[in-house]
């Protein structure tokens, strides 16, 4: 994509919600050419699609908005992945790699890490609740989701800022337009993260744990012949795209929504008020942030065949963006949706999505959100947002948050 197409997608993604808005009131689907997709933007529509996997295919859910260069591209082929993942696959075969996530983020599994969450939320809060402000992204939000994630595959804390890094540079180089020098340097980031995750495949291999990297290893090498010897080369690949796909899914968008959430409580100064006297609202805070300014916008689907969604007739083989945050801003489904209100009698958003693909890291997700807000309100309840840096937030649809976020206190 050219940078001036570019320039219009982002202006879609800085702000989509006049977008969504006409979409929604437009009879019924529209055509939006800057996604290159149908947009699904009403809470009913969005159900509906998600409510019919086998009619509406993942398998373009993770397209990116760039191609990387042939140089970019180059270095990427010395590295692992680019096998399908839980997100893009459908049917039997998604149900198969979700397994071993689902069991991995079962209730008990996620109550079992919180000590360790609680922990690493309280030392990053320590670092600089003296100083009298903070730009909370980097000081923060970029750090527990990585941290608590990585203590659920597996890696040694050492190992856990490289992956972050190379997430965000995966995401970097699918989703944004780079210079040349930059494509090739992404690239060689998302390479060091590969190697770093193929060297805990291969380990796990031989040396199994109690960890979801020990887990997904196993699940690729089920039912191959002579799997207990040395990895087969395609089964490092495989392995090592699901542990990608997984951090990813479970720290960027987490970053994201620590993020919008601090920010839209500063900017309703009486809620986080509100929220400072009476920290038992924290849950509902959490729920509206997450409707309100929803972390990850939406995916695309597939049609599989000639389908009618809310009027429109569609043949097989079009996209459809399916947007979470369109739906969540549905006055059919919320009344007044554009108010950020922690009051607001909750009613069942789509953040998480829902069915089949639905989030599994939902529950952690909601703790490290709790964990940060109580950490947040009782030490440092005079926090706002500095004047001097105004917010501006990042041009995506997969993790909608603030570029920074400067605080003082
Ligand atoms: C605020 C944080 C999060 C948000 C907003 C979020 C949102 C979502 C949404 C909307 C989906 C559905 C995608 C679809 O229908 O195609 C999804 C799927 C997924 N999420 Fe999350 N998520 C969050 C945190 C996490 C965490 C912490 C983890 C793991 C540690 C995680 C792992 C996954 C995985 C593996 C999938 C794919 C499931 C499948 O395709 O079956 N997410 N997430």
């Amino acid at each position: 994509m050219d940078r001036e197409r570019h320039d219009v997608l982002d202006e879609l993604q800085r702000d989509p919600y006049p977008h969504y808005d006409r979409a929604r009131r437009a009879e019924g689907l529209t055509r939006v050419p800057e996604l290159d997709a149908w947009l699904v933007a009403r809470d009913a529509d969005v159900r509906e699609v998600l409510r019919r996997p086998d009619d509406f295919s993942s398998a373009n859910s993770l397209r990116p908005d760039v191609m990387p260069s042939p140089a970019a591209l180059a270095v990427l082929g010395g590295g692992f992945g680019g096998r399908p993942v839980v997100v893009t696959t459908d049917g039997d075969r998604h149900q198969r790699l979700r397994a071993p996530i689902v069991r991995a983020l079962s209730p008990a599994r996620v109550a079992a890490v919180l000590p360790y969450a609680a922990e690493r939320a309280a030392a990053l809060v320590d670092t600089f609740v003296k100083d009298g402000r903070v730009e909370l992204m980097s000081a923060y939000a970029q750090r527990l989701p990585g941290d608590v994630v990585g203590r659920i595959v597996g890696l040694d804390p050492v190992d856990v800022p490289g992956v972050v890094h190379g997430g965000h540079r995966a995401e970097e180089l699918l989703f944004r337009p780079l210079a040349e020098d930059e494509q090739i340097a992404a690239a060689e980031d998302v390479v060091a993260m590969q190697r770093t995750l193929d060297r805990y495949v291969r380990e796990r291999h031989a040396h199994p744990r109690e960890d979801l990297a020990t887990e997904i290893t196993a699940q690729v090498t089920e039912g191959s012949e002579g799997s207990e010897g040395e990895l087969a080369l395609e089964h490092r690949h495989e392995a090592v795209s699901h542990l990608q796909n997984l951090l990813i899914a479970g720290h960027l968008t987490t970053t994201a929504l620590i993020g919008t959430t601090v920010l839209h409580l500063l900017r309703h100064r009486r809620q986080w008020e509100l929220l400072c006297a009476e920290p038992g609202r924290i849950p509902a805070a959490v729920e509206e942030a997450a409707r309100y300014d929803t972390a990850l916008q939406g995916f695309r689907r597939l049609t599989t065949c000639p389908v009618t969604l809310a009027g429109t007739e569609l043949p097989a083989g079009e996209a459809v963006f399916v947007a979470f945050g369109g739906a969540n801003r549905d006055p059919a489904r919320h009344p007044r949706p554009d108010e950020f209100d922690i009051t607001r009698t909750p009613e069942r958003h789509l953040a998480f999505g829902f069915g089949a693909h639905g989030c599994p890291g939902a529950q952690l997700a909601r703790e490290q959100l709790r964990l940060t807000l109580e950490e947040l309100t009782r030490r440092l309840p005079g926090l706002r947002l500095a004047v001097d840096h105004p917010v501006s937030m990042r041009p995506t649809m997969i993790h909608r948050s603030p570029y920074r976020l400067h605080l003082t206190w």
